[in-house]
Order: structure tokens, then sequence, then C-alpha cells
């Protein structure tokens, strides 16, 4: 099974280019299943029930987020009705939404588990024991499984990769929108990246408009974000996994810029 994760949708150029991109690519690399972290996909931050829709329109199998999932509120009642859209499994019990799906694609089950890393964010449950009490529970059903942890440290990232090597077909890093290049299948069988990168403006910082953020740093005073525009960069890892055992049998990166042209390149 070919599985291609998208890095983080940023916004409406992200969604462009995924929009633009994804077929393409799709037959090019003949990919079985696409999953795409769409946490930034609304305006740079959170994700609407109408986005979600045309990002599973556009041909993506699964969503899965991070902290930005609670932007919006309508993405509350949609979470609870939505299994193919995932917020952060490691949140406290009652909290909306599920952390991970089970879905069927031609070639078998895939689960897919979503966490979230606690160095720098948000103090919730453990990711390691909850990941593996649910890694655990998707493998009743399936060999085939793959987890997005969203998480600032490199090193939780990267600890997570050999907890789960050999338990899960892939662990890939999603959150901090700059594409590693440390993609490797560990020993065990389990593809790894610390992270896929951001599907988004290319020139910004992780996605929103570079001048913005610079202000920022050398005033330190809030500002309010705004996506950057101009040029895309699409940002991916396509995952080959070996359908009767769920271990990996290799790892590429993708990034792909996609040129604006005359008035879409102008504007602040
Ligand atoms: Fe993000
Ligand atoms: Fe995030």
């Amino acid at each position: 099974m070919r599985i291609l994760f998208i890095g983080d949708i940023f916004g409406e150029p992200g969604r462009s280019a995924v929009r633009e991109l994804l077929p393409g690519i799709r037959k090019e690399h003949r990919i079985d299943f696409v999953i795409a972290n769409g946490e930034n996909a609304a305006g740079g931050m959170g994700i609407t029930p109408v986005i979600a829709q045309e990002l599973f329109s556009a041909g993506i199998g699964v969503i899965t987020s991070g902290n930005h999932i609670w932007k919006y509120k309508e993405i509350i009642e949609f979470l609870k009705i939505e299994p193919k859209l995932l917020r952060p499994l490691n949140y406290p019990p009652d909290v909306p939404g599920s952390g991970s799906v089970i879905v069927d694609t031609p070639k078998g089950k895939i689960g897919v588990v979503n966490v979230m890393g606690r160095t720098f964010l948000s103090g919730i449950e453990c990711p390691f024991r909850c990941g593996l009490d649910e890694v655990n529970r998707v493998k009743e059903k399936t060999n085939i499984i793959l987890m997005d942890i969203h998480a600032e440290a490199t090193s939780e990232k990267v600890a997570m990769g050999w907890f789960l090597d050999g338990m899960v077909s892939a662990v890939v890093g999603t959150h901090t929108h700059v594409q590693t290049a440390d993609e490797r299948v560990l020993p065990g069988g389990t593809a790894y990246i610390t992270d896929a990168g951001m599907t988004g403006p290319r020139d910004s910082v992780i996605g929103v408009k570079k001048e913005i953020i610079i202000k920022k740093f050398l005033t330190q005073v809030p500002v309010s974000f705004e996506v950057a525009k101009g040029d895309q960069i699409f940002c991916a890892v396509i995952i080959e996994v070996d359908e009767s055992s769920g271990k990996s049998r290799g790892i590429q990166r993708l990034q792909i810029e996609v040129k604006m042209t005359g008035e879409e390149n102008h504007g602040s």
C-alpha cells in the first residue's frame, strides 16, 4: 500500500496547492490512500466543517489535526459526527471527537492514530502511553497503522518513532511546518520522519506573512496573523507498506513548488 501523508495544510494557499497537485501526484506515485494534517486549513488556524468536506472531496481520506483544531466552535459538533477528522487522541476523557480511525481501502484496512506532544504544548495526557494503548486496539483490526505525532520538540517525535518501531507502519511528525531530512525506515520496519513539512505559502514564516512575524520578534508586541501570499510549497511523504506485515519498505519526501503568476503573486 502506498500512502501519501501531506504536511499541515495552511490556509487557502495550502488548499489550492492540494487541489492543483494531488490528482497528478496520486497518479504518478500510484497512491492508494491520502492522509493530511488539516489543523491550519482555515485561514492558517483551525478547520471548519466546510473546509474539511472540501479536503475530503479533493481526495484526502483522513484528516489529522493538532493544537489549532478548536479554533472554530462549529468543529466541535462536526468532530462528533465525522470519524475521518481526528483531533489528538490524548486529550482528557469527555473531549469531543476521536483520536483514531480505521478506514477501508482497496488494499485493506488502515488505522490512523493522531497524538500530540506535551513539550512546549498543553499538558495533556501522555502521548506515549495513550498512543501505545490505541495502537494495540487498532492492531486487533489491522497491521497497517500510521501515527501523526503533532509536537514541537524534535526529541519527543524521535522518541515516539523508536518507542513504536516495529509496532506501526509509520510515525510522521507535524506541527513545526518545516520538512526535516531525517526520513528513514527504522530497524523494526516503522517509517519515520520528524516533520512532513507544510503545504502552504512558501515565502512565509511557517505560513504567516513574514513581515508580521519579524515585527513581532523585533517588538514583542502581539500581532494578528495573516496568511502569506505568493508561491506555494507542497510538502508530503510517501510511505510504502507491505500489506500483510504492516512493515514499511520505504519513505520518500516530496517538496513541490507551485509558482504563482501575474496578479496572484502580488498583494500584501
Ligand atoms: Fe500546524
Ligand atoms: Fe500545531
